[in-house]
């Protein structure tokens, strides 16, 4: 199997896969509860649960890509995660991303997101890519929108009812 745990370069940043050592900015971002509010996950509590989600991330291991942790190259440090996962219940792939507030408005999901769906279907050649999304959560469907996937309907996903974005190459 291929292994994309390095992941595609933009403008303004780098992707790679997270290792236990990115705790600290993991932590940051997935405690924070304005990140947290529409992503239907609970918040991390501690550094520790940190590094064992990022010690248990099965993706790259198992299909061989996953979401990939952001490097703002400015300052080299993670400031999101953005990429692909594929789910099994629905055997569709799922673009996903997830920003620090201070970085929120510069349009760096946009500028991820756009990157994570060319790898999709350049790199892996996916036929399509979805993206789910709550319907209030108002800035990532506008992402969403932005990179030109298209709304199709609603589906049940891990209990909740999500609006269905789909783009196809
Ligand atoms: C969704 C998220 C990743 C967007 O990140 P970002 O870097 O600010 O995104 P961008 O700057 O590329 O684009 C955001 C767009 O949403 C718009 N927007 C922001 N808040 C909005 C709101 N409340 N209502 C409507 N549009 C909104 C912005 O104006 C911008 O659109 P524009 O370029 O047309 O002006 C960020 O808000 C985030 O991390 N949210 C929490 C995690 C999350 O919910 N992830 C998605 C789970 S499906």
């Amino acid at each position: 199997m291929l292994d994309y745990r390095i992941g595609p370069e933009t403008k303004r940043l780098e992707h790679r896969a997270l290792t236990v050592d990115d705790k600290e900015a993991f932590f940051a971002l997935n405690s924070d509860p304005d990140v947290m509010r529409f992503t239907g996950e609970p918040r991390l509590r501690s550094l520790e649960e940190a590094g064992e989600a990022i010690a248990h991330y099965p993706d790259f291991d198992t299909v061989g890509y996953g979401r990939w942790g952001c490097v703002l190259k400015e300052s080299r440090s993670i400031i999101g995660f953005c990429g692909l996962k594929y789910l099994n219940e629905f055997d569709d792939v799922d673009v996903g991303f997830r920003f620090l507030p201070r970085y929120w408005g510069r349009g760096l999901a946009t500028e991820a997101c756009t990157a994570s769906i060319a790898f999709g279907f350049d790199v892996l050649r996916l036929g399509r890519i979805i993206g789910l999304v709550l319907e209030e959560n108002l800035a990532s469907i506008r992402v969403l929108e932005k990179v030109g996937m298209r709304r199709d309907g609603s589906i049940t996903y891990e209990g909740e009812t999500v609006l269905r974005y789909e783009i196809s190459r």
